[in-house]
């Protein structure tokens, strides 16, 4: 009898499978300090941190570029974290330096662009001035939507096909869905249930990973299935795991319809349980690339993957443990010396050993901005669960 008592208890609380917990206060005290550096190193707000060049000097991009609302977005979370206003001015300024963004429909990547930085800006201040910014970014993002395809364009070309489509897309959906809600208009919902419907029909192979690039013919029929950051066609690029499994996590939570939520759990155990997947539980930028162990990883794959598992494991089923300690795993790996820079190196990113590009050779074992703002995202998650008996250890 006691012994079942034990086994239920097992079964009910993560607390019975103790980690080591990841310092949730000294981790952002580093990024604080951090990033106060990296804020010194640009004055210039047309000047976005992205990574580091291949002679070592900061990389900076233009508003344009899809990862310009990541400094914003970080800083809003530094600020969540230290509640100190000086962050929020600094995250208030980073964010409404994208703002011009909101009306290019020239990019799928609205969402990462606008809803990192306003999107929490707004969570965190209520700062109506944000709103009418995302809307009309949202109805930007919306033009890229063909009904007869069924699918927002993500690129205006790939090779000679012209309605690609990458498994990254899930992300904007987050976005969009947010605009449903604050406006009313609910076709930005539906337009990203039918997005999610056909990646989910025609991006998975049969073991759960998933195509990088789907590119469709104007009927919505696919005219093939390829790579442009992966090692090949039907590899598995690490980061595209990674979106798949965020971007079907939050279609779970938006509309609590399970094929979704089964969807993700699908995409864990792929990730999970592929035998490449190193102790450290931080990928190899492609579960096939070719000379594995000898491949660079990606701790921003590593970082996306461990935020989107702790919320996988709110969802509850039989994994729900192991999505919970494998991201916090995950979360100690990224603390730890191997990904964590020291103080002032690293160009004041926080994470080193990320992949951007590997076929098109950039951004190859370097830092990114996106890998520090999931890792944040993540710290936070993680604290927020620490909170419940279920999951203190
Ligand atoms: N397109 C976004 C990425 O490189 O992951």
């Amino acid at each position: 009898m006691k012994r079942n008592v034990t086994v239920l208890l097992c079964s009910l609380t993560f607390s019975a499978f103790a980690q080591a917990p990841v310092d949730v206060d000294k981790e952002f005290a580093f990024a604080a300090q951090q990033y106060e550096r990296m804020l010194k190193a640009h004055p210039d707000t047309t000047k976005f941190p992205q990574s580091t060049n291949p002679d070592g000097s900061i990389r900076d991009m233009k508003s344009d570029w899809w990862c310009s609302g990541f400094f914003g977005g970080s800083l809003w979370y530094i600020y969540e974290r230290t509640k100190d206003p000086a962050w929020k001015d600094a995250a208030h300024k980073w964010s409404m330096a994208v703002a011009k963004e909101q009306y290019n429909t020239g990019t799928h990547d609205l969402g990462f662009m606008l809803y990192c930085p306003f999107g929490n800006g707004y969570r965190l201040t209520k700062n109506e001035a944000y709103k009418p910014i995302m809307l009309t970014g949202a109805k930007s993002l919306s033009t890229r939507f063909d009904p007869k395809v069924g699918l927002i364009k993500s690129w205006n070309k790939f090779r000679e096909y012209t309605y690609p489509v990458i498994v990254d897309n899930m992300m904007n959906l987050e976005f969009l869905f947010w605009a449903a809600r604050t406006s009313g208009d609910n076709q930005f919902r539906d337009l990203s249930i039918t997005h999610a419907d056909n990646t989910l029909k025609n991006h998975f192979r049969p073991d759960n990973s998933s195509f990088h690039v789907v590119c469709y013919n104007p009927d919505g029929t696919v005219a093939a299935k390829k790579t442009a950051q992966g090692a090949a066609d039907n590899s598995a690029w690490a980061r595209g795991q990674a979106w798949g499994l965020y971007g079907y996590t939050v279609m779970y939570r938006e509309t609590k319809d399970k094929k979704y939520l089964d969807q993700a759990r699908r995409i864990a155990d792929f990730y999970l349980k592929h035998p490449n997947l190193p102790a450290d539980k931080i990928p190899y930028w492609d579960f096939n690339a070719p000379n594995i162990p000898n491949e660079e990883r990606d701790a921003s794959a590593g970082a996306i993957a461990a935020s989107a598992l702790l919320e996988l494991c709110t969802y509850g089923g039989p994994s729900a443990k192991t999505y919970y300690q494998s991201a916090v795993q995950m979360l100690q790996s990224l603390a730890s010396p191997v990904y964590k820079a020291s103080l002032g190196e690293n160009n004041n990113f926080i994470l080193k050993h990320s992949v951007g590009n590997k076929p098109g050779k950039s951004e190859i074992d370097t830092p990114l901005i996106y890998a520090d703002y999931y890792f944040l995202e993540a710290l936070l998650r993680y604290d927020a669960l620490r909170q419940k008996p279920e999951y203190r250890s």
